[in-house]
């Protein structure tokens, strides 16, 4: 197995509307669309729709949802062997607005995936071992993400560590441990406390984290491209201009194209160049898992873009 995703899966509601609701206000919204979703599954799908071998390790509810949800990972071709049910628990589910900006809003309801325990890692460590690149993110509780990064340290796997949604108390001293730190611009806003509206502001940001020991922070910025620092040296990668029409999960898409681009080739940058390539095409089209481009549709936009 190249790439396991010890992560989240979520049924994602994504409603479009050009204006959110005021409290006690009714609201009449232009269209809705229900889709696989959860920033796990969705960067295990990325990298598995372009040729990846990729393992889960997830928790679906005890509802109409499971179903639903395992066979999605399955049509992709991923091993769901070590996705399990939680009896008594709903499924994780994640409200999404996206305005007419195509800018998105997303509030998650964790359920099933907040029982994934380190006893699942335990469970899954023979396939684990296997892998060559671990990809974490935190819709699943810390003490899991911590022990994972201990695993994947001592059977000497790669890690990428995607910190979102972003949690202020993140424990510095395991983002160390990881090979690449991966948030967005809001992330490393809410983790640093800085400002991040300038490119220099969100260098300055960067910068204070590096301090801390980490080891490649690679900072997502939408329009804005993608920005990898590391040491002294910083990479700037431009953004590919697309119409846009919704960019949820166009983050999870960087993520799941650059792991499968990276542990191809080993070149940091030729990933972060695909990755952004890949998440522009992703929010050309609507949701989040079904906006992501196979490899032969990845390389037709990718020629022209
Ligand atoms: O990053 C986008 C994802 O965040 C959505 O699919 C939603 O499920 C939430 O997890």
């Amino acid at each position: 197995m190249e790439i396991a995703v010890i992560g989240s899966n979520m049924v994602d509601l994504i409603t479009y509307t050009n204006t959110l609701p005021k409290a006690g206000e009714t609201l009449e919204a232009p269209d809705f669309a229900i889709g696989c979703g959860g920033k796990g599954a969705n960067q295990a799908v990325a990298a598995a729709k372009l040729g990846a071998q990729v393992m889960m390790v997830s928790k679906v509810g005890d509802d109409l949802f499971a179903a639903n949800t395992l066979a999605n990972l399955q049509q992709q071709g991923i091993d769901t062997r070590y996705v399990t049910t939680m009896p008594g628990t709903s499924s994780g589910v994640a409200p999404i607005f996206v305005d007419d900006q195509s800018q998105n809003r997303i509030l998650i309801v964790k359920g099933a995936n907040d029982y994934l325990k380190p006893t699942d890692i335990d469970t899954a460590a023979e396939a684990l071992k296997s892998c060559q690149l671990l990809i974490l993110q935190l819709e699943i509780p810390l003490e899991t993400v911590y022990y994972a990064i201990d695993f994947a340290r001592r059977q000497g796997i790669k890690v990428i560590l995607n910190p979102a949604p972003a949690v202020a108390n993140l424990d510095i001293h395991y983002a160390c441990q990881c090979d690449y730190f991966m948030p967005n611009e809001t992330e490393l806003e809410i983790l640093t406390g800085l400002p991040v509206k300038t490119d220099e502001q969100v260098e300055a940001a960067g910068q204070s984290l590096l301090k801390r020991g980490l080891k490649n922070l690679i900072i997502t910025l939408g329009s804005r491209g993608a920005l990898w620092m590391h040491g002294t040296e910083t990479y700037r990668v431009a953004p590919t201009p697309v119409n846009a029409v919704d960019t949820s999960g166009a983050g999870d898409a960087f993520i799941g194209c650059f792991a499968h681009s990276l542990i191809k080739t080993g070149d940091v940058a030729q990933a972060m160049q695909l990755a952004s390539a890949y998440a522009a095409c992703s929010v050309t089209r609507r949701g989040t898992q079904r906006s992501y481009p196979d490899a032969e549709t990845f390389q037709r936009f990718h020629n022209v873009n």
